[in-house]
């Protein structure tokens, strides 16, 4: 038997310090993406996301609200898990910091490092603000000596800490980036990274502190707990059981060479995934994940989505207005995978229209109706190309299949929704051209008619299974009422065309009903406006 080839995915883990926003919505929509199109291409799959839940902001907010911090992480996590249910993240495993598998896990990883020698008790230093109980780098200073928070003076504190030895694995993680172009991707973050932390000189990472206690206890320092990120990045192992007793996963999803390891994460905590994380993996003498891909952050006019700012989307009242399909849809196929992307009603409404109601939804309709109208309700024959235009349509539905696959392979996901639908626009064109409702006045033109038709219904078909990772309901209702059985919808029969004849059509009810857009802009820009954003801050 041959073996699947395999690939696991993670998102970051959210802190759950509020309730999740749209900007939180489009990694776990990207991951769930990728995950749904490798295993429509026979993969077996691993999908991680989760919360990372310990630290002194999480410990204020659950005091701030007369809670323990675990009931405050509990009840939040409750709000990611619905947000993903809503937007049909189809994710494996759901980890959590607290979890006891999770600390065990990362007491051995810290035992290890210091038997390694590759943590060592040191002081930490930094600029403290006695109110917040926060220490503040000192680029995050107003003016110079008052807290970002309270705007109270500042003063400098030590407290004892264990710190990683960086430097011990710099030249390793120079080689290894030379080694490995699409290590991190897109490059330029790479570079970023190298030119201004790398090269200056790179100091070793705290990763204790004994200054707050919500987080993992140290087992050979009482009083110090590990800082969060060190934590935090050892959740795409602790999820597989490592080191755990049942290690199965573990070894499958990461101990294999062969499997494909992706990280999503957001440009602002690059540093600490493509810096600290591989000098970690690489002082556990474990392998390194195959990509870090960086994607860019959703903005709105007034700057980064944040709740802090205030400008946040509300992911439910969107998706319960337009459905899951045309919220994923927008957030795959308008922001470019990789850049930031800025959220506006007005191209929302626009996307959703021209992509799902016009080119897609037309040629569905106008397709069915014809095979109703022609032949009954069944898929006609393919009796091969009859024309120059038949050629056209067969050989980009094949380029359009095999680039799909590559575009989705090299992670550029919104290009690969992009030629689908370009495949689709097509389909349009061919028809208006190809003119069936002519070829079908005339008795000699029967089997050209046929091919026409076949044709179409078969660039629905690889437009409905190409698009179902995004699409997750209204793909397979549309497969559905192209006769296409489940176990019919799979990848090997997307390339051969004709394979649909003799199935049995189910019109139904048009997928994508066309957006009023002067109301649905006004309806957006509505639950934009603060109180939602005000409650999450
Ligand atoms: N807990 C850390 C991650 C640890 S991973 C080992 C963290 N959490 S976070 O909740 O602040 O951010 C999680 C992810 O959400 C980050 O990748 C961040 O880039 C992403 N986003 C937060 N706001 C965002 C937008 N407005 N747009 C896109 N992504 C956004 O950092």
């Amino acid at each position: 038997m041959s073996q699947k080839k395999k690939f696991y995915i993670t998102t970051p883990i959210y802190y759950p310090s509020a309730a999740p926003h749209l900007g939180h919505g489009y990694c776990t929509v990207m991951a769930d993406i990728l995950k749904r199109s490798k295993a429509l291409r026979g993969y077996e799959t691993f999908f991680l996301t989760g919360l990372d839940e310990h630290g002194e902001k999480i410990a204020k907010n659950a005091m701030a609200q007369g809670m323990t911090p675990q009931a405050f992480v509990d009840e939040e996590a409750k709000e990611f898990k619905n947000l993903w249910s809503l937007l049909k993240i189809s994710n494996d495993d759901f980890i959590r910091t607290t979890e006891k598998r999770h600390v065990e896990t990362v007491q051995s990883i810290f035992s290890d490092f210091l038997k390694q020698g590759d943590v060592y008790l040191s002081e930490y230093k930094g600029w403290y603000c006695v109110h917040e109980e926060t220490y503040w780098a000192e680029t995050q200073l107003l003016d110079g000596h008052l807290c970002p928070e309270c705007h109270r003076p500042v003063e400098e504190k030590k407290e004892g800490a264990y710190f990683f030895r960086c430097q011990k694995y710099v030249d390793f993680l120079l080689d290894y980036y030379k080694e490995h172009p699409m290590f991190v991707v897109p490059e330029g973050r790479k570079t970023e990274m190298i030119n201004n932390f790398i090269k200056p000189g790179l100091s070793d990472l705290c990763v204790t502190r004994t200054s707050f206690d919500w987080g993992i206890p140290i087992k050979e320092a009482p009083g110090h707990v590990i800082y969060v990120w060190l934590d935090a990045l050892a959740n795409y192992l602790s999820a597989l059981g490592y080191r755990q007793k049942d290690d199965s996963l573990f070894q499958k999803f990461w101990n294999d060479p062969d499997t494909e390891i992706v990280h999503l994460i957001g440009a602002d905590i690059t540093r600490f995934h493509v810096i600290y994380w591989p000098m970690f993996l690489k002082a556990l003498n474990l392998r390194e994940p195959n990509t870090i891909f960086v994607h860019g952050l959703m903005m709105t006019k007034e700057g980064k989505m944040s709740k802090s700012k205030g400008n946040v989307i509300p992911p439910v009242p969107m998706v319960e207005r337009y459905g899951v399909d045309a919220v994923r849809w927008y957030l795959a196929r308008e922001i470019v995978f990789g850049q930031d992307g800025e959220f506006t009603p007005e191209q929302f409404v626009e996307r959703i229209n021209a992509d799902l109601a016009n080119s897609l939804g037309n040629l569905l309709n106008r397709s069915l109706a014809m095979i109703d109208k022609y032949f009954a309700g069944i898929i006609p024959q393919f009796s091969g190309a009859h024309n120059e235009l038949d050629s056209q349509l067969i050989s980009l539905i094949s380029s359009t299949i095999d680039k799909y696959e590559s575009l989705m392979d090299s992670l550029k996901l919104s290009e690969a929704q992009a030629i689908v639908m370009a495949l689709v626009d097509a389909g349009n064109k061919y028809l208006a051209e190809s003119a069936p409702w002519s070829l079908a006045k005339d008795e000699t033109k029967k089997e050209e008619l046929e091919t026409c038709l076949s044709l179409v219904a078969h660039v629905l078909f690889v437009a409905g299974l190409l698009l179902s990772p995004v699409l997750v309901t209204k793909a397979p209702e549309l497969l559905e009422q192209l006769g296409v059985s489940d176990e019919f919808q799979k990848f090997e029969n997307l390339k051969q065309i004709g394979v649909l004849s003799g199935l049995q059509i189910k019109k139904g009810n048009p997928l994508f009903p066309r957006l009023e857009t002067a109301k649905e802009i006004d309806y957006i820009k509505n639950i934009m406006l603060v109180p939602h954003a005000k409650a999450a801050a």
